[in-house]
């Protein structure tokens, strides 16, 4: 075996830097990025379950607290009618965003999983009964499977898996063929969070259309690293977390076709999601707010505001160029280790890498890196299918963001080296 090059000279061999991309004035946004952990540098490497923030959507948090607080949609003070102003321009903000039609679209949620779980029951539940199929994959996050678990439970639908093959992408042959007459929805990931695998999205959504299903896409793993146009893709649901997108925790996004939000039944009662209230019945409001029950997270919505306006900042060309360099690097370091295997080697796939390391398992690895100052998840990233899938328990996962630099990537591999010099 070489020594290692210097780290900052280091590229894997055949890669030069391809494009001009300012990772460290990009890093110095990042107030976190710069602390130590063990007397070593921080290497975030643990991006994909959750990003970490810039210090503008930090300090929009922080300034809503300080400066703007109020109710949103109850008040008629000015606090309350500028908290309602700004809460609403964000909705608009996140439909330019993602190229929605309309603001009526864009329905605030927890996250991801509450996301899917409104289209599960709101959408799903009174429309499927026996007989009727929901078309998954075997690449899902649990979210995007067991809210279909349960409609099939609740309804007597029968919910089937797309398989993947070795390399981690759909057979397009068994969508196709499982894709019939009783398919009411398909439900399907982006980007997978256990693979990296990156779908095909518009190609799915037209297969699914011409057999008029409807198509729910999870897209937590996609938006931190390439733009949406929910438009353009034709999907029917897009549902996405602020904190996997540099914003807060506690925030998500539903998008959804503005005819299907428009038939379907709130998902939670309470204040907001109302026109009227007597004590017979309820008349509800207009979507998307009659699926805004209760107060919502206002300062996560302004700190998802801020988070957009980050993302609009920075050139996405050069953005997935970066992310791509930093994939083949830390791929070809990777690969040069002994015992290391890459799970998931799709052709298209976003800047995560899964692997196992012959005889050692994932969590040890874990262990060993962090204290090395770098941070990966170890598990089964809450995708038991995909592990059932690989027959293994568990695998380790370096996933990368915008401002991970290949140095960082050496670093994983310099650690990973020691980690199984000192497990084999
Ligand atoms: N879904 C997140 C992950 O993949 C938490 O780690």
């Amino acid at each position: 075996m070489t020594g290692t090059p210097a780290p900052a000279q280091r590229f894997a061999p055949g890669f030069a830097p391809a494009i001009a991309w300012d990772v460290e004035r990009i890093r110095g946004d990042f107030p976190i990025l710069s602390r130590q952990v063990y007397d070593q540098p921080l290497t975030y490497l643990d991006n994909a379950a959750s990003a970490q923030k810039p210090s503008s959507v930090i300090e929009a948090v922080g300034n809503c607290y300080r400066q703007e607080y109020a109710n949103v949609h109850r008040g008629i003070h000015f606090l309350s009618e500028h908290a309602s102003a700004a809460y609403e321009a964000v909705r608009r903000q996140v439909q330019e965003y993602i190229h929605a039609s309309s603001p009526r679209e864009i329905v605030f949620v927890r996250g991801t999983t509450e996301a899917i779980n409104l289209v599960a029951q709101s959408y799903g539940r009174p429309r499927l009964g026996p007989w009727d199929e929901i078309l998954i994959t075997e690449m899902e996050h649990h979210s995007n499977i067991v809210p279909w678990q349960m409609l099939c439970e609740q309804t007597g639908a029968r919910l089937l898996y797309v398989p993947i093959d070795d390399r981690g992408e759909l057979v397009r042959e068994e969508y196709e063929r499982l894709l019939g007459p009783c398919t009411r929805l398909v439900a399907v990931t982006h980007v997978s969070n256990a693979l990296g695998t990156v779908n095909d999205i518009r190609w799915l959504v037209e297969r699914a259309h011409a057999n008029g299903t409807p198509v729910l896409v999870d897209g937590a793993q996609a938006i931190p690293h390439m733009p949406i146009d929910v438009t353009r893709l034709d999907c029917d649901f897009y549902a996405f977390s602020a904190h996997k997108f540099f914003g807060p925790t506690g925030i998500g996004i539903l998008y959804g076709k503005e005819r299907h939000l428009e038939n379907m039944p709130p998902w939670e009662g309470g204040g907001n999601m109302i026109r009227a209230v007597t004590m017979a019945k309820a008349v509800y409001n207009e979507s998307p707010h009659r699926f805004e029950a209760g107060t919502p997270h206002i300062a996560g919505v302004m700190g998802l505001g801020a988070a957009i306006r980050y993302m609009e900042s920075l050139d996405p060309v050069a953005l997935q160029a970066h992310e791509a360099e930093l994939l083949q690097h830390a791929s070809a370091f990777l690969r040069e280790i002994p015992g290391v295997r890459l799970v998931g080697t799709a052709e298209r796939k976003c800047s995560l890498l899964s692997f196992t390391v012959d005889g050692i398992h994932p969590h040890d690895l874990g262990t060993v890196l962090d204290q090395e100052g770098i941070a990966i998840r170890a598990g089964h990233h809450c995708s038991m299918p995909v592990m059932e899938r690989f027959r293994i328990p568990a695998t380790a996962r370096a996933s990368f963001a915008f401002y991970n630099t290949i140095e960082e990537a050496g670093r994983l591999a310099d650690a990973l080296r020691k980690a199984v010099r000192l497990l084999s």
